[in-house]
């Protein structure tokens, strides 16, 4: 059942409407705009009544109040006759309705069933759009490896939950993206998603950037600043690279978590905090402990569920995929219209080790795409290094397939200025890179 606050400073108003309004509702009522707030501030309200002119702050301070504490609340307004045009004012500053005195009962039980209904549609609709906008970022997550399916079910899994969850990875692998898919569908959606670089600050400064700092704390803080903590209030606060806090700080770290307040520096005034902890790293943070270079309780505190990223080497399937994506994401931003790939490009890319993981395969694409003179990439169009690592790295360890060897003597050749140089690259000498072409049918 909804919940109505009535508020008005005159008893006999306030009883009528309530008396109306009982049968249907749950009813609240309050004698001035003060006491309003106060209900408001501990009582789920739907929706609220109330007079325009009251003793003390009237009808049109309540309702700004409403709309900053509480956005959604429907609020109407009563006006005795000869107030209807600060009632029509208040419309603009966010009234749902406004009901003239003396109420029409029938009237008003009609006003208070339409915003209530609207609400709901309202409401309804936000759930849907959150939904929405986390199955797109879930949807941004490309990959059919198995691994990526068994990520993107553990996302699915801890999203909704206020646990703590460390993303660990090597550098581009998207541990980013997955501390968004997880704010983006988790309940805390619509607040903030706060992102914090650790490695990026010195100590000194972390410590303020992240609990913020009261005026005059250390030289050059001149005023009050609200750290990453404070920022991310309700909402989702991702800190990345967590493994180059320092010690010192992640004692202090480890105190927030527990205590769930902060102190800003230069303070002892605890700060109550609600955030959800996100954190990621491209360490092996378990060896760190064993080190001794991170504290063994806050990797307990931080690992509540954790999300592995496997290197794009390891999932060479999501390739093929990655690529198609990369190009239809950068035909538009570039001007261009690629077609797709010629697969011997794929072939050269499954043997490269993708030190960058998907970042540097994402990065490789768009390169490509800008010098590309065809509307297909080819062999041609594949930078130096990634064709030289290909080779060398791939020779000596595997015993290769004879297709594999014919991709990298075709490859080696495109980028060389003539046979021998391929052959030297190839490491075999020139005789048998003959042989060699010969036996493949290579020109
Ligand atoms: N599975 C994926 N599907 C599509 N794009 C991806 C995927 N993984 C990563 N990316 C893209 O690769 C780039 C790097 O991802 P991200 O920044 O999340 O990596 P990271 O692990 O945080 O890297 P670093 O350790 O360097 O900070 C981004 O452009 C991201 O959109
Ligand atoms: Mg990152």
């Amino acid at each position: 059942m909804s919940t109505i606050l009535v508020v008005d400073d005159d008893k006999a108003t306030r009883d009528g409407v309530a008396r109306t309004l009982k049968s249907d509702y749950t009813v609240l009522t309050a004698a001035d705009a003060d006491e309003a707030m106060a209900v408001l501030n501990v009582n789920a309200i739907d929706l609220v009544l109330t007079d325009l002119r009251m003793p003390g702050r009237d009808g049109i301070s309540l309702l700004r109040d409403i709309i900053t504490a509480h956005a959604n609340i429907p609020v109407i307004l009563l006006s005795a006759y000869g107030s209807i045009e600060s009632a029509v004012e208040a419309m603009k500053d966010g009234a749902y309705d406004f009901l003239t005195k003396p109420i029409n009962l029938d009237h008003l039980e009609l006003v208070v069933h339409r915003a209530l209904k609207q609400r709901h549609l309202e409401s309804q609709n936000a759930t849907l759009r959150t939904q929405l906008v986390g199955q797109t970022a879930l949807g941004r997550m490309l990959g059919t490896s198995d691994a990526m399916q068994r990520i993107r079910d553990r996302i699915r899994q801890a999203a909704p939950t206020p646990a703590t969850v460390l993303i660990q990875g090597p550098s581009g692998t998207g541990k980013e993206l997955v501390a968004r898919a997880i704010h983006a569908l988790s309940p805390r959606a619509n607040a903030p998603f706060v992102a914090v670089h650790c490695a990026a600050l010195a100590p000194s400064l972390l410590e303020s950037e992240l609990f913020g700092h009261t005026k005059g704390a250390f030289t050059g803080a001149n005023e009050n600043r609200k750290g990453r903590f404070e920022l991310a209030h309700g909402g989702t606060l991702f800190l990345d690279e967590i493994s180059e806090i320092d010690l010192a700080t992640q004692v202090k770290l480890l105190r927030v978590l527990e205590t769930r307040t902060i102190e800003p520096v230069g303070s002892s005034e605890p700060v109550p905090i609600d955030i959800r902890l996100l954190a990621a790293t491209n360490r092996n943070l378990a060896e760190w402990v064993r080190e001794g270079k991170f504290r063994e309780d806050l990797y307990f505190r931080l690992n509540v569920v954790d999300v592995n990223l496997p290197p794009l080497k390891e999932r060479g399937e999501d390739l093929p995929l990655l690529c198609d994506a990369f190009v239809r994401e950068f035909n538009p931003l570039l001007g261009r219209s690629i077609l797709g790939f010629e697969s011997d490009v794929l072939e050269a890319f499954k043997h490269y080790t993708w030190p960058g993981n998907v970042r540097e395969l994402r990065n490789t694409v768009e390169r490509m795409m800008v010098l590309a003179k065809g509307d297909r990439l080819t062999l041609a169009d594949i930078p130096e290094n990634i064709l030289n690592e290909h080779v060398t790295i791939g020779t000596p360890i595997n015993p290769i397939s004879e297709k594999d060897e014919a991709t990298r003597i075709r490859v080696v050749l495109n980028t060389s200025k003539n046979k021998t140089e391929a052959a030297r690259k190839l490491g075999i000498p020139l005789r048998t890179l003959y042989r060699r072409l010969k036996t493949y049918g290579i020109q």
